[in-house]
C-alpha cells in the first residue's frame, strides 16, 4: 500500500501536492472544529440547567464580571448566542472544506486524464498495434477516477480518521487510562482483524472490477461498429450476452466492494453496545454506587459516540484503497512509458524530398512476432515516379508503405530521403510533407469542411484551401449541390456519404 502511494505521489506535480497538504488540514481543521462544535453545546446545557455554575467555573465567573452583566438571564442569552455563531462559524468552514475538497478531487482527475491522455498520444505508433483502443478509453476515462476517489480522498480521510482518534485516545486515557486502553484495543482489534480478513478479498476485486470495465468498453465499442453487419446477420444476442455478462460481473464486484467497506459498521455497534451492557451490568451485579457508575458510563457513551465513526472511517478508506490500488498501477506504468514528442500540424516545416526516396537493406520484425515481416529489402523511388507495390496477400506491401510513412521504424537499414537518412528528429519534418489516403478513411462526425481540414480548429479553417482541395478530388460538385453545402454534417464514421465520396473527402485531406 506504500509503495502504491509512493507511485501516486510521484504523479502528482509540485503544485498539487502542496495543494493536498492544504487539502489535508483544512479537512483535518474540520474534523476537530466538528468535535468543538458539538462540543460547546453541552456546557450551555449545563449552565442552563445548573445557572450556579456561572460561579463556580473559573471562565465563566471571568467572562460574567468582565464583560460587566447585571443579570444572569442576559449573560444566558449572551452564551446562547456564542454558541450559535461557533455554530455558525463551523458549519461554514464545513460548508468551505467540503468544496476544497470536490475542487481538489475534480482537479486532479482533470490533470491525471490530461497527462495520461497525451501520454497516449505520444507513444510510438507500434505501441497501437498491440493495444487495444478500449483499453486505453478505460484507463483515461475510468482508472483515473479510481485513482482519484478510491485512494488520493479516502487517503485523507484515513489519516483524518487516524488525528480524531489519537485526540480522542489522549482524552479517553487521560480521564480513566485502564478504561480507554481497553475501549481502544477493543475497537482496534475487532476492525483490524476485519481487515486482515477482507483485504485481499478487496485486492482482487480491484483486479476484477479492472478487467470487467475493459470488457464492458471493448463490447459495446465494437457491437455499434460492426452494428450495420449484426442487424443484417442477426448475431445480436451473442454481442448482448457478452455485454451482459461483463456488466453483471461489473455490478457484482461494485456491490461486494461496497458491502465489504461498510459491513464492520454494524458489527461493531453490536459489540460496542453489549460491551456497554455488559459493563452496566456487571457494575450494578457487583453493586458499586450510582456516583461510580454513571462517569464511566457517561465515558463509554462517548468513546463509541466519536470512536466508532473515526475507525469506520479509516476502516471504509483503506477498503476502498485496496479496492482501488490496481488502477494506481497501471497509470503509473502508461505515464511512465517513453514517448516521443508531440509534433504539433502549425510550427513545424515540411521536410519533403527533391530527388528521390530510398530503402537501403531494411528488415522489420513486427513487435511479438519472431519472423521478419520484410528482410533486406532496398528500393529506389525517384520524385515524380508512380509506384506501385505488388506482391501476394501478408508480403508486406502495407508493411513497406508504413516504413515509408515512418509510422514503423525498420530494424536493421534505414529510410533515406535525398541520401540523408531520416534519424527520429527528422521524421515529423519528414511526416508533414507527406500525404496519405489509408482504404478505410475515417471520418469525424462533423462538417464536410472540418473532415477535409482534418484536426484544424474551426475559426481557422481556410475555407478557400478546402474547397481547392475539393475540387482536385472531384468532390466539389457533389457537396456545392447539398442543401447546406460544405456545413453539411457526415454522421458518426462519415455514414451518410458513399463509400467513394468518403474516399474523396480524405484524399481532399
Ligand atoms: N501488428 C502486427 N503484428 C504482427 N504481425 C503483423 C502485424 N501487422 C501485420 N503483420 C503480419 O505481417 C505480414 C505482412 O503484412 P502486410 O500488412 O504488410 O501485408 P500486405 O502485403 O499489405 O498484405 P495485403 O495484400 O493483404 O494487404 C502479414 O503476414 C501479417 O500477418
Ligand atoms: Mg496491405
Amino acid at each position: 500500500m506504500i509503495a502504491a502511494y509512493r507511485k501516486l505521489l510521484s504523479l502528482l506535480s509540485p503544485r498539487e501536492k502542496s495543494r493536498l497538504g492544504w487539502v489535508f488540514l483544512i479537512i483535518l481543521g474540520r474534523a476537530l472544529l466538528e468535535v468543538v462544535g458539538i462540543a460547546s453545546v453541552f456546557p450551555f446545557l449545563s449552565v442552563v440547567g445548573n445557572p450556579d455554575l456561572i460561579y463556580q467555573n473559573r471562565l465563566l465567573k471571568w467572562l460574567f464580571t468582565t464583560l460587566g452583566f447585571l443579570s444572569i438571564n442576559r449573560f444566558l442569552v449572551f452564551l446562547g448566542f456564542l454558541v450559535l455563531v461557533v455554530l455558525i462559524c463551523t458549519n461554514l468552514f464545513s460548508a468551505f472544506s467540503e468544496w476544497v475538497l470536490y475542487r481538489f478531487s475534480w482537479m486532479c482527475n482533470y490533470s491525471l486524464s490530461r497527462r495520461l491522455f497525451s501520454a497516449y498520444l505520444a507513444r510510438p505508433y507500434v505501441f497501437f498495434l498491440t493495444q487495444n483502443s478500449a483499453t486505453v478509453q478505460r484507463n483515461v476515462l475510468i482508472e483515473v477516477r479510481h485513482v482519484v476517489d478510491g485512494m488520493i480522498i479516502p487517503g485523507i480521510n484515513v489519516l483524518v480518521g487516524i488525528a480524531v482518534i489519537i485526540c480522542i485516545s489522549a482524552f479517553l486515557l487521560g480521564v480513566n487510562p485502564l478504561l480507554g486502553l481497553a475501549v481502544l484495543a477493543i475497537i482496534g482489534l475487532a476492525y483490524g482483524s476485519i481487515f486482515l480478513f477482507v483485504r485481499q478479498r478487496l485486492r482482487r476485486l480491484g483486479q476484477v472490477r479492472a478487467e470487467a470495465d475493459l470488457q464492458r468498453f471493448k463490447i459495446s465499442g465494437e457491437t455499434f461498429s460492426t452494428i450495420k453487419f449484426l442487424k443484417l446477420t442477426g448475431r445480436i444476442n451473442y454481442f448482448l450476452d457478452q455485454f451482459a455478462k461483463a456488466s453483471h460481473k461489473f455490478s457484482n464486484v461494485m456491490a461486494k466492494h461496497m458491502l465489504m467497506g461498510r459491513i464492520p459498521r454494524y458489527a461493531l455497534d453490536i459489540v460496542a453496545f453489549g460491551g456497554l451492557l455488559l459493563v452496566v451490568l456487571y457494575l450494578l451485579v457487583t453493586h458499586q454506587a450510582l456516583g461510580q457508575v454513571l462517569p464511566v458510563i457517561g465515558l463509554l457513551g462517548f468513546a463509541s459516540y466519536r470512536l466508532l465513526p473515526a475507525f469506520q472511517q479509516i476502516f471504509s478508506g483503506l477498503s476502498q484503497i485496496r479496492f482501488s490500488q490496481a488502477s494506481v498501477d497501471i497509470i503509473y506504468s502508461d505515464l511512465q512509458a517513453p514517448s516521443q514528442p508531440l509534433s504539433s500540424f502549425e510550427i513545424i516545416k515540411p521536410f519533403s524530398a527533391k530527388e528521390k526516396i530510398e530503402l537501403r537493406n531494411v528488415s522489420f520484425t513486427y513487435p511479438g512476432s519472431n519472423r521478419p515481416v520484410v528482410s533486406k529489402v532496398s528500393l529506389v523511388i525517384p520524385v515524380g515516379a508512380s509506384v506501385a507495390l505488388v506482391g501476394k496477400t501478408g508480403s508486406g506491401k502495407t508493411t513497406i508503405a508504413d516504413i515509408i510513412l515512418g509510422l514503423l521504424r525498420p530494424n536493421e537499414g534505414g529510410l533515406y530521403v535525398d541520401n540523408q537518412k531520416l534519424t527520429d528528429e527528422l521524421l515529423p519534418f519528414w511526416q508533414r510533407s507527406l500525404g496519405y489516403v489509408p482504404q478505410d478513411v475515417y471520418l469525424l462526425d462533423d462538417t464536410i469542411a472540418a473532415n477535409i481540414a482534418f484536426g484544424i480548429p474551426k475559426d481557422k479553417i481556410d475555407m478557400e484551401a478546402v474547397i481547392e482541395a475539393a475540387k482536385i478530388a472531384n468532390i466539389h460538385d457533389f457537396v456545392a449541390n447539398l442543401p447546406e453545402g460544405y456545413n453539411t454534417r457526415v454522421g458518426e464514421r462519415g455514414m451518410r456519404l458513399s463509400g467513394g465520396e468518403r474516399q474523396r473527402a480524405g484524399i481532399a485531406r
